[in-house]
């Protein structure tokens, strides 16, 4: 009875902040913990070798925790990457590369800077504003037009707002392990239901208007599947969150460590690449990687039985002190050198079949947004500390505000 009453105050904790529970046991010292969390028997990973074996040496033994998938179907349609495995996921995967052909990734740039630019603009020196805010906003522009092709700045608001709320709704959905069935009819169900229909018939009535699929699209890149609609809904989804929350916790992080503004660094790619690649270290959106036993086997010591879920504490070994010197301290330094060793630590695009296949994207729409915002402005917060909160993915409290200092001596 005890037990029972331990493993779901587990579950409780674990539901209420993901993080805290995993950095209370990593901070028990095991790099590898079997645990019942409720129901479940759970093996928290906070080793990268153990998660590498995982994510990429053993990847057949292992497949994407389908309970958790499935409560985001509503947002990234049935059949979208995202929900694939095996050889669809293959085949996917191959056809989604073409966005990131020469051509492609010239016109994305074009559409980010453009972006930048409308947005930017509007804001003032002296002003406070919110990080997440912005960043959202911006990102899911640059995502409608980039991977769909909407231009129509009222169309890219309709999409937006649908897409947002059915967003957050998931979210929840996401973490809670006892929301009910979607065809139960509750009033959030239904809201659901309505919200994905509503979001999956805009994009249909987009595509059908659309005469020409831009290269570099994910309408060009899947124009001949017939899940077209779902990896659309899927890359809006996987291609907006993840960047906007990072690209805040850069801007707040620049808030706090003001010396690292300097105009000169600032136009060096290198140094942007550093200092954003230093707040995924420190806050990576994708805070946990979670699969499931696919058949019985052993990880290191521990016997691993099919149907047992794996959770690899990807926040607490980015910023271990066992792996990374001054983990708690911002220092973009150490990715200036080239260093094979924090290679292999440093994986906040996951590892494998199922790694994140817009990586390389996201690296560049960093480089340009922070270059574009920093070149106009200053930032700095008298917020002593960064709150953020995990929900599907790792994303700074909204409210956070950053003062903004216009500057000078930009041409
Ligand atoms: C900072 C930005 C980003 C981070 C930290 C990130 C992180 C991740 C991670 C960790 C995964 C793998 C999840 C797992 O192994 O269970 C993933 C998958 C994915 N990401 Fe990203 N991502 C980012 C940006 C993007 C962008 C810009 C795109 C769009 C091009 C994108 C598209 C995808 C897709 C489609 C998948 C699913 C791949 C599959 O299932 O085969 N991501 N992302």
């Amino acid at each position: 009875m005890q037990q029972m009453i331990r493993n779901y105050s587990n579950l409780r904790s674990f539901i209420g902040n993901p993080v805290s529970f995993l950095d209370g046991v990593y901070s028990e010292g095991e790099k590898i913990k079997k645990m019942r969390i409720g129901p479940g028997e759970f093996i928290l990973i906070f080793c990268p070798e153990k998660a590498r074996e995982v994510l990429l040496d053993k990847s057949g033994s292992y497949r994407q925790n389908r309970n958790i998938f499935k409560k985001i179907i509503p947002l990234t349609g049935a059949n979208g990457l995202v929900q694939q495995n095996g050889y669809k996921s293959k085949i996917s995967r191959l056809s989604a590369r073409s966005i990131f052909s020469n051509k492609a990734i010239s016109r994305s740039k074009g559409i980010i800077e453009k972006n930048c630019d409308s947005v930017f603009s509007k804001m003032k020196s002296n002003q406070f504003v919110d990080p997440l805010k912005i960043m959202t906003e911006l990102v899911l522009r640059n995502a409608l037009e980039v991977f769909l092709g909407v231009e129509d700045r009222e169309f890219q608001k309709e999409i937006g707002i649908v897409f947002l709320e059915l967003h957050i709704l998931c979210g929840q959905r996401m973490l809670n392990p006892f929301s009910l069935p979607l065809k139960i009819p509750t009033k959030k169900n239904m809201r659901i239901l309505a919200l994905s229909k509503l979001l999956k018939s805009k994009i249909q009535k987009h595509i059908k208007r659309q005469r020409i699929f831009p290269e570099g699209s994910i309408l060009f890149s899947f124009k001949d599947d017939e899940h077209l609609v779902d990896h659309c809904m899927t890359f809006l989804f996987a291609g907006h969150e993840t960047t906007a929350s990072s690209l805040a916790f850069s801007l707040l992080l620049l808030a706090k460590n003001n010396q690292y503004q300097n105009i000169e660094s600032i136009r060096n790619d290198d140094y942007l690449l550093s200092l954003y690649k230093e707040s995924l270290r420190l806050y990576p959106p994708a805070y946990i990687l979670v699969r499931e036993v696919q058949c019985d086997n052993y990880l290191g010591e521990i016997p691993l039985k099919k149907g047992d879920h794996l959770i690899i504490g990807l926040k607490q070994i980015l910023n271990s002190q066992s792996y990374f010197q001054s983990a708690g301290c911002f220092k973009p330094k150490r990715f200036m050198v080239k260093d094979r060793e924090i290679d292999k630590l440093f994986f906040p695009f996951g590892l494998g079949a199922k790694s994140c296949i817009g990586e390389h994207l996201a690296y560049i729409e960093a480089k340009i947004i922070l270059k574009n915002f920093l070149k106009r402005f200053e930032v700095s917060t008298q917020d002593p500390e960064i709150k953020f909160s995990p929900m599907v993915t790792l994303h700074p409290d909204s409210g956070q505000m950053i003062k903004l200092k216009g500057r000078t001596d930009v041409r």
